[in-house]
């Protein structure tokens, strides 16, 4: 008898004694693990007669349930101490001034982007999209390029590996694809086609979006931004492709100073077609615009070939319109004054802190955009 009630004074006094949680455990173990004190006493209970198991075993049991109870209630206590210290200890002091923020800023193609779309929809324009990855129908062949011609090498493809179906996709070399998925699903609303909608004649749309060509110097990059054009209705002439593209002009550089020029050009899926360029001075390592006597080509627009409005389902006798394709990115570095267009997407903090627009900036008052 004497032997359990020491033990369990011996047991008491450990437990009353550990400190913390961890003191607690060991006691724990060296009582109720596996071989520990009370365990090894339950033990033997196996090899006492009945007369002896009767006697002992509440005795037993009684001590194994008083020390598990005995340990549960330190540990409540012993972890009740440890989250009041815990607390005094971290106190937070709200007093103090948070720590420096650093701000994002807004890339200056979406600055610009926004800029743009804004004075577009001024217009009456819309807003379609398509996909990056294209196939050669849409890139190429609707847009009145035959297959095998030069003018498909021209534009530095970016060719993917060659599919299950034998079929060569790419990436986009300009937004020019989308006019097509524009007016083909405006013919059929059935047809498999990424944008959600198309629209029937009359046509007035931009198309945003990203573009790749395999070109990298001051004044391309292999990735870029274009901003397509169309308008299709049945008077539209080269006259309204004009004034459009000046009217934009003005009001995206805020200035009535900014000088362009037409030049004849070619382009398969427009006739007749032409470039705009924007005068600007470019030497002394920044652009100026309406000054200089460089000019800088912002974009390449035409009306819209018969054969492509054919291709798209739609009768040239009827209908005819005018396209536009206007790099984003140099409208951007035009207006802002950036010198080389490969630093903006080199992905370096400096400059978009430098170049960057602040997300809350006061509305712009040409363009009703902040
Ligand atoms: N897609 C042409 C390019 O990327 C630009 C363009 C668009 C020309 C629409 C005419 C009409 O160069």
């Amino acid at each position: 008898m004497t032997d359990l009630s020491q033990l369990e004074a011996d047991l008491t006094a450990a437990v009353a004694a550990a400190g913390d949680v961890a003191a607690l455990e060991t006691v724990r173990v060296s009582a109720l693990g596996k071989s520990g004190s009370v365990s090894e006493l339950l033990k033997t209970m196996g090899q006492l007669s009945p007369d002896e198991r009767r006697e002992r075993g509440p005795l037993i049991n009684g001590l194994r349930d008083r020390i598990t109870a005995a340990i549960a209630a330190r540990k409540a206590e012993l972890e009740a101490a440890e989250l009041e210290a815990r607390l005094a200890a971290e106190r937070v002091d709200l007093t103090l001034p948070p720590p420096p923020e650093r701000r994002g800023r807004v890339h200056p193609t979406m600055q610009v982007l926004d800029e743009m779309i804004a004075i577009f929809a001024d217009m009456g324009f819309g807003l379609a999209e398509g996909p990056d990855i294209e196939d050669d129908f849409h890139n190429f062949t609707a847009l009145n390029f035959p297959p095998k011609h030069p003018a498909r090498e021209m534009h530095d493809t970016f060719w993917l590996p060659q599919n299950e179906a034998g079929e060569r996709k790419l990436l986009r070399t300009h937004t020019s694809p989308v006019q097509v998925r524009v007016m083909q699903q405006g013919q059929n609303k059935k047809l498999p086609g990424w944008i959600a909608q198309g629209q029937a004649p009359p046509i007035r749309v931009i198309v945003p979006g990203r573009v790749y060509r395999s070109d990298s110097d001051a004044t391309h990059t292999p990735m870029f931004h274009q901003m397509e054009g169309l308008v299709i209705d049945r008077n539209i002439h080269m006259g309204h492709l004009k004034w459009t593209l000046d009217a934009f002009t003005r009001r995206f550089f805020e200035t009535d100073a900014v000088v362009t020029r037409f030049r004849p050009h070619h382009f398969p899926f427009t006739e007749p077609s032409c470039e705009m360029d924007v005068q600007c001075d470019r030497s002394g390592g920044s652009i100026k615009i309406g000054e200089g006597s460089d000019w800088l080509e912002i974009l390449g627009g035409g009306m819209v070939h018969p054969k492509v409005l054919a291709n798209c389902g739609l009768d040239p006798d009827e209908w005819q319109g005018f396209a536009f394709g206007l790099g984003i990115d140099r409208l951007g570095a035009l207006k802002y004054g950036m010198p080389d267009l490969r630093d903006m997407f080199a992905s370096d903090v400096r400059w978009l802190e430098h170049w960057g627009f602040s997300a809350f900036q006061a509305p712009n008052p040409a363009t009703g955009l902040s």
